[in-house]
C-alpha cells in the first residue's frame, strides 16, 4: 500500500474525542447541554488539535441508560436541539478540520420505540418480528450485562404472554437481527446519518448486535458486518466503522473481518486498557508488555483505538480474579468505587492521587503506541469523578469550563445541572479549562502537545509495533516501525529514577535518535544499543533518525 498520502484512511492517524451532548456546553441555560453550546466550543476541539468528535447518543430517548435507549433513530432529543443545530456542527466541526462520528445503537431500542410498542400490544404485530420473543427462556440462558441491576436476559410480558430478550436493561429490548427488514432500517439509519455529513460510527455493543438470537442458523453472523461496511463504502468514501468489542484479541481479529479486513475499521483495544491498570498497580509494565506483544496485527486499513478511560465502568473482566483484586485494592479500595463486580467507576487522577507524573507518563503512553488515541472529554484538563453519582454515572459530570457558576458548563442553578459537579479537589474552582488555558505546565498544555505530536508522527497511527528489551525491569521500551519513519519510546513505570540499556537492533552508521520532547540528540551505534536516562514516571520519545533524514517535525 502507498502511504505517503494517509489521507483515504484518515482514521488511522486521528486523535479521537468522545463527548456527550448533553454534559458538554450548555447554550440556553436549561441546565443541559446542548448542540449550540457545542458549536461554541468547536475552536476550543480545534485548538486542542483533535481531529475527530465522536458524539455519544444524542437522539430521543426517555434516558434511562444515558441516551443508549433510543426511541427514534432519526430524530434528535429536544433538550439537545433540532436537526438544524446538528448539521451547524457537522459544518462547522469540518470547517475546523474535524469530522464527526456518531453512536450507532442498534443491538436493542427504548422499550418506548414505536416499533417494540407495537409489537407488544399484539403477537400480530407488523413489528412483532423486529424483536426476539419466545415462550420460554431457553435452557441455557445468558448472562446479563448489569449483575446487580437485572436478573434475567428474558422478561416476560404478560399482554401477549411471551418473553422477550434484552441483553442489556429490561427496557432495551433485543432488536432480532435475523429480520431481513431490521437488518434494513439499520442500513437506512446509517445512510441518514451519512446524508447530514458524519464521517462514521461508534457501532454500540458490536458481538451482541451481530449474534443470532438463540436456535436460529444466520449462516456467517459477520456477513451483516461486511455489507455494512460495503454500504458505508458506496455511500461515503471516507466514513469509518469504529467497534465497542470487548472480546480477547482472536475474536476481535474476526470482527476487523480476519486478516482479509472489509468489516470494523477501527476496535477498541480493552485487553490492554486492563492490562495498563495492571501494571500501573503493580509499578511493572510486564502485562502491559505481554498483552500488547500478544495484540495481533490489523489489516492493512484497520486500526486499533487505543484509551484510557471511556463512558462505562473501567472494565476488568478480561483480567483474573487475583489480578482485578489488585486493581481492585490499588484503585477502588471502596465498595462504591466498584460496580458489576468487574468495574471501576472513577476517572484516572482520582485514581493515581493526582500524581502529576504518573498521570502525564499514562497519556504519553497513550500517544506513542500504534493505532489511534481515544480521549473521554474531561482527561485533557485531569477532571476527577463525582462518587455521589451512582454507578456509571459518576465518570459523566458536565465538563469544567471555569472555576465560576457551575464551571461555566450552564448559568442555571446548581439543582437544575443535568449531572453534578465533582467536589473537594476535583472541583471547577481546581480543575477548569480556562485556568489550564493561562498555564504552560497544566495537563492541557500537555495533553495539548502530545496531540500535535502524534499528528506530526504518523509513523505511529501507521506503524508496527515493536518491544525491546531493557535492563530495567519497570521500564516498557516500545516502537513503531514503518515507512513513514520509526520512532522508540520508554516510560518508566516505577517511582525511582532508572538508568537503562535498550537494543533496537542493527542500524545505518550515522544514526541518530532524536528526543521528540526536547532538544536532546544522540548518536546510536551500529549495533543499535543506547543507555538512557528515566525519571521517576519519566518518559522519552525518540525518532530513530538514518543519514540523510529530511524531516523537521
Ligand atoms: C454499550 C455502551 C453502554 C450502554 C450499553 C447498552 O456498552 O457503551 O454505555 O449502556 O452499550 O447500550
Amino acid at each position: 500500500m502507498n502511504i505517503t498520502d494517509t489521507s483515504d484512511l484518515w482514521w488511522k492517524s486521528a486523535v479521537v474525542y468522545c463527548l456527550d451532548i448533553e454534559t458538554y456546553m450548555d447554550d440556553n441555560n436549561d441546565g443541559v447541554g446542548d448542540f449550540a453550546g457545542l458549536a461554541r466550543r468547536i475552536d476550543y476541539l480545534a485548538d486542542l488539535g483533535i481531529t475527530c468528535l465522536w458524539l455519544m447518543p444524542f437522539y430521543p430517548s426517555p434516558d434511562r441508560d444515558d441516551g443508549y435507549d433510543i426511541s427514534d433513530f432519526y430524530g434528535i432529543d429536544p433538550r439537545l436541539g433540532n436537526h438544524g443545530d446538528f448539521v451547524e456542527v457537522i459544518r462547522t466541526a469540518k470547517d475546523r478540520g474535524i469530522r464527526v462520528i456518531v453512536d450507532l445503537v442498534v443491538n436493542h431500542t427504548s422499550d418506548k420505540h414505536p416499533w417494540f410498542v407495537s409489537a407488544k400490544r399484539s403477537r400480530d404485530s407488523f413489528y412483532r418480528d423486529f424483536y426476539v420473543w419466545r415462550d420460554e427462556p431457553p435452557a441455557n440462558e445468558q448472562p446479563t450485562v448489569f449483575p446487580g441491576e437485572e436478573a434475567s436476559v428474558w422478561e416476560h410480558d404478560p399482554r401477549t404472554d411471551q418473553y422477550f430478550q434484552h441483553v442489556f436493561y429490561k427496557h432495551q429490548p433485543d432488536l432480532n437481527i435475523a429480520n431481513p427488514r431490521v437488518r434494513d432500517e439499520i442500513v437506512k439509519t446509517v445512510g441518514f446519518w451519512l446524508a447530514l455529513g458524519v464521517s462514521g460510527f461508534r457501532i454500540d455493543a458490536v458481538p451482541f448486535l451481530i449474534e443470532p438470537p438463540d436456535g436460529v442458523d444466520l449462516g456467517d453472523p459477520h456477513d451483516f458486518l461486511r455489507d455494512l461496511k460495503r454500504f458505508l463504502q458506496r455511500r461515503s468514501s471516507d466514513a469509518a466503522l469504529l467497534g465497542e468489542v470487548n472480546l480477547p484479541f482472536a475474536e476481535q481479529l474476526d470482527f476487523f473481518g480476519g486478516e482479509r479486513g472489509g468489516e470494523l475499521d477501527l476496535q477498541f483495544d480493552f485487553m490492554s486498557m486492563q492490562a495498563l491498570y495492571l501494571s500501573l498497580a503493580r509499578s511493572d509494565p510486564s502485562a502491559l508488555r505481554e498483552s500488547l506483544a500478544a495484540r495481533p496485527a490489523v489489516p492493512d486499513g484497520a486500526a486499533w483505538a487505543n484509551f484510557v478511560r471511556n463512558h462505562d465502568e473501567l472494565t476488568l473482566d478480561k483480567l483474573s480474579d487475583a489480578e482485578r483484586e489488585e486493581v481492585f485494592e490499588a484503585f477502588a479500595p471502596e465498595e462504591y468505587q466498584r460496580v458489576y463486580g468487574r468495574g471501576i467507576t472513577r476517572r484516572l487522577p482520582p485514581m493515581l492521587d493526582g500524581d502529576p507524573r504518573r498521570i502525564r507518563m499514562v497519556y504519553s503512553l497513550l500517544f506513542s503506541l500504534p493505532g489511534t488515541p481515544v480521549l473521554f472529554y474531561g482527561e485533557e484538563i485531569g477532571m476527577g469523578e463525582n462518587s455521589d453519582v451512582p454507578g456509571r454515572g459518576a465518570v459523566r459530570t458536565p465538563m469544567q469550563w471555569t472555576d465560576g457558576k457551575n464551571g461555566g458548563f450552564s448559568q442555571t442553578s446548581p439543582g437544575r445541572l443535568v449531572a453534578p459537579m465533582p467536589g473537594d479537589g476535583y472541583s471547577p474552582e481546581h480543575v477548569n479549562v480556562l485556568k489550564q488555558r493561562n498555564d504552560p505546565d497544566s495537563l492541557l498544555q500537555f495533553i495539548r502537545h502530545l496531540i500535535r505530536r502524534y499528528r506530526v508522527s504518523p509513523e505511529i497511527g501507521w506503524g508496527e509495533l515493536e518491544l525491546f528489551e531493557t535492563s530495567a525491569d519497570g521500564v516498557l521500551a516500545h516502537g513503531v516501525l514503518s515507512p513513514l519513519g520509526r520512532m522508540i519510546a520508554l516510560h518508566n513505570f516505577t517511582a525511582v529514577p532508572v538508568r537503562t540499556r535498550v537494543e533496537i537492533g542493527a542500524v545505518e552508521e550515522g544514526t541518530m535518535l532524536l528526543d521528540l520532547h526536547g532538544p536532546e540528540r544522540m548518536a546510536l551505534d551500529v549495533s543499535g544499543r543506547v543507555e538512557l536516562e528515566l525519571a521517576p514516571y519519566g518518559f522519552r520519545w525518540l525518532r530513530v533518525s538514518p543519514p540523510g533524514d529530511t524531516r523537521i517535525g
